[in-house]
């Protein structure tokens, strides 16, 4: 299993903060955006990851993420020239994923919570094993502005909307997304939608229509944040703030995640740290370093 971590689009809601910095690089407390979702894949495990981004933001992302071989993982690049939609990741992105299963996750998403780790995983085997698509939803309390699921009694999704004007569930589909390789050529296939777009919900309809489409519900114990707006982005920044501020371990770190998860030595990330020895961050490597085995 691949993944694609999406970074582009241009960012006007949040101008002009993002007049000459990339969204998914500005900071959410203590950390820039785009290291909550990389953090995300590391958990489900995935090591093998593609990274888009406008082609005027790609040099600062590969700058600050370089190829990944410091976390134990490989990073590749590749510019989305316009911001045509979410579903071209998988046309961008089809030379690097060959004939594999890929679980793609946007780069403004935030997710956090018991059992996370262990939902991604089921997903993303499922996928690797069975074939079809595998998405995420959340209950929301303003649906209208996403995907929204329909779901049944037993489970089967009956349709997905793109941000409907009256919203058939509080359910969102959320920006993490499992699809077996067919989704290439599904992707393709597509053509843009009324706001010009090659649309992520109309890929999901795809695998709905022929029966494989499944979801999975993150439940009311998860965090699923965005970060769309001015306002999103500071409640994202205050909750990140106090759930690390109470527990001393921090949300989103990828040099921690690769350490737990066994993509790196303790004493690469004794030299992870190094560098960022004047800052809190760096002080934080350390002591993950230093805990007992
Ligand atoms: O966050 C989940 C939602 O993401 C889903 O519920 C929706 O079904 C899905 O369409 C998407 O909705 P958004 O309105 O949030 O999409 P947005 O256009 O804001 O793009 C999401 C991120 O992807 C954003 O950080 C920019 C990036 N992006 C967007 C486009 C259109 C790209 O990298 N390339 C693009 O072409």
């Amino acid at each position: 299993m691949k993944g694609i971590l999406l970074a582009g689009g241009s960012g006007t809601r949040l101008a002009p903060m993002t007049r000459v910095v990339s969204k998914q690089l500005l900071p959410v407390y203590d950390k820039p955006l785009i290291y909550y979702p990389l953090s995300t894949l590391l958990l489900a495990g995935i090591r093998d990851i593609l990274l888009i981004a406008t082609p005027q933001d790609l040099p600062r992302f590969e700058a600050l993420l370089g190829d990944g071989s410091a976390w134990g993982i490989s990073l590749r690049y590749v510019a989305q020239p316009a911001p045509e939609g979410l579903a071209q990741a998988f046309v961008l992105g089809r030379d690097f994923l060959g004939r594999d299963p890929v679980t793609l996750i946007l780069g403004d998403n935030l997710f956090f919570g018991a059992g996370l780790e262990q939902q991604l995983r089921a997903g993303r085997e499922r996928v690797a094993t069975a074939g079809g698509a595998t998405i995420f939803g959340y209950r929301v309390s303003n649906p209208e502005r996403y995907g929204v699921a329909d779901v049944a009694p037993d489970g089967t999704v009956r349709s997905i909307e793109e941000k409907p004007k009256a919203p058939k569930s509080a359910l969102a589909v959320t920006g993490l997304y499992c699809y077996d390789n067919r989704v290439v050529d599904i992707a393709a296939g597509l053509k843009k939608s009324a706001r010009g777009e090659y649309e992520i919900t109309d890929v999901n309809t795809a695998y709905l229509r022929e029966g494989t489409l499944r979801l999975e519900r993150l439940d009311r114990g998860m965090a699923w944040l965005d970060t769309g707006t001015v306002t999103a982005m500071q409640e994202a920044a205050r909750f990140v703030e106090a759930i690390e501020m109470r527990q001393g371990l921090k949300i989103g770190c990828p040099e921690e995640v690769a350490f737990r998860m066994g993509f790196i030595s303790r004493e690469q990330l004794v030299a992870l740290a190094a560098p960022l020895a004047s800052s809190e961050y760096g002080d934080y490597l350390r002591r993950v370093a230093a805990e007992p085995a």
